[in-house]
């Protein structure tokens, strides 16, 4: 069969690499795709805003499946578009994607619901919530409700940062917002839990833990992800079943007490303490670099089990993990988050001798000229398998070092909490 993957990243580089190992697979489109996912597939240059456009490509190459990488086209409603004209297509539609579309949809569910999470206010003018904070104690987390490429969160330690936030966001920085949510701060540590979902049943689809901060030592600027590992080593059996029967059911019962059913990966980012779980947040999608740490580790088949969630069998099935321990660090180009340069010439990727246990995916890259140019902030992912964690991350740091990129950098430190 014929399968289209919308997306550019690393994730769907990932994506791209295990489903082409399918053998039910003849033919994979990436949407737009990058320079790793061009050795495996066919990546086509249409704008994944522009669901018309895409509609005719998929009808003209017979694609028989769609799977979508990213949370903007799942929020503006992907997959009723393509539900609507027969067309399979895999992740949770318009109404089940608010979850990660409004955080005020989600706390509301919290609540309605009783799901661990922050204590919250949601303020619908810059003054109600400026006379909030007034009266507040500190540190405390003011957020965008909408979508904003992980950028809408404020960590406030005092009262300025506080309004600083309030009015960047009711200013319209993350888009027009006539709400704003303001939360209690969360100690713990953070675990990014996975499963997928057939709007049956559910199977887990491990664990993982992002370094989201740019600098070494989780310090200085948020990013979309310097690196990750899986399993999480905060996860154990009663861990995981609180997690279940407070965070991950009650939220699909009130997706169906909705007429929803959730279809596709669910992510919940999780706040631990002390062995119990608080909801941050919800994705609809994978994790971006979460998957590149996962997806490797998958030894079933990733089609069947896309195809046991479009046709409501996923209870039919068992997924088999190898039992190893995975790391990614991103490789970066100088200056991300903020400004850096793009069309840097990489050159050394085929120093590397990739097998089963060593992965280089690609996200901000792209081929001019049978050369492979750097095109975004976050460039490619180093993914090692190994025993353990410091054997993972030292096999990536010497490949890291053999494309000697000199408009890259990276953290040394990915996985120290359970390395050093
Ligand atoms: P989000 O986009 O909601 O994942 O938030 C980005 C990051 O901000 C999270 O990964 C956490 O590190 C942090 N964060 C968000 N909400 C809270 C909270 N209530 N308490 C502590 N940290 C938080
Ligand atoms: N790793 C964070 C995210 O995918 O949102």
């Amino acid at each position: 069969m014929k399968v289209g993957i919308i997306g550019s990243g690393g994730r769907e580089h990932a994506l791209c690499e295990a489903l082409s190992k399918s053998r039910k697979i003849s033919k994979i489109y990436c949407f737009p795709g990058n320079a790793g996912t061009e050795k495996i597939a066919e990546n086509t240059l249409i704008n994944i805003d522009d669901f018309d456009a895409l509609k005719k490509f998929v009808i003209s190459e017979k694609i028989e499946l769609i799977i979508v990488g990213p949370e903007k086209p799942l929020v503006d409603g992907i997959v009723n578009f393509f539900e609507n004209i027969n067309i399979p297509i895999f992740g949770p539609n318009k109404f089940a994607s608010q979850l990660e579309g409004s955080k005020i949809f989600t706390k509301k569910i919290c609540e309605q619901y009783q799901i661990p999470t922050a204590n919250f206010g949601i303020f619908e003018s810059i003054e109600k919530a400026k006379l909030f904070i007034n009266k507040s104690k500190f540190p405390l987390v003011v957020k965008a409700d909408g979508l904003a490429a992980g950028k809408g969160v404020y960590i406030c330690e005092n009262k300025e940062n506080a309004f600083i936030a309030i009015e960047e966001i009711f200013n319209g920085k993350f888009g027009v917002s006539k709400n704003i949510l303001i939360e209690e701060f969360l100690k713990g540590e953070e675990m990014s839990y996975f499963v997928v979902s057939d709007g049956k049943s559910i199977k887990k689809f491990q664990t993982a833990q992002d370094h989201k901060r740019v600098g070494e030592g989780d310090t200085g600027k948020n990013t979309g992800g310097m690196g990750a590992y899986s399993p999480s080593q905060l996860i154990n059996e009663e861990l995981d079943k609180k997690i279940l029967d407070k965070i991950i059911y009650p939220t699909l019962s009130a997706l169906k007490d909705m007429n929803c059913e959730y279809k596709g990966f669910l992510y919940a980012g999780l706040m631990i303490t002390k062995n119990e779980p608080y909801l941050i947040e919800y994705n609809v999608r994978m994790g971006d670099p979460e998957c590149q740490t996962i997806l490797p580790k998958l030894k079933s088949d990733l089609l069947d089990i896309i195809l046991a969630c479009t046709e409501n069998k996923l209870d039919e099935i068992q997924i088999d993990w190898h039992d190893i321990n995975s790391l990614c660090i991103v490789l970066c180009s100088k200056g991300y988050p903020d400004k850096y340069k793009k069309d840097i010439l990489i050159n050394n990727l085929k120093e590397i001798n990739l097998d089963q246990n060593q992965k280089i995916y690609h996200a901000g890259t792209k081929v001019i000229n049978g050369s492979i140019l750097s095109s975004g902030g976050r460039v490619l992912n180093f993914v090692n398998l190994s025993k353990t964690f410091k054997e993972a991350r030292d096999c990536n740091i010497k490949a890291i070092e053999k494309i000697n990129w000199s408009n890259g950098f990276y953290r040394k430190d990915i996985g120290f909490k359970v390395i050093e």
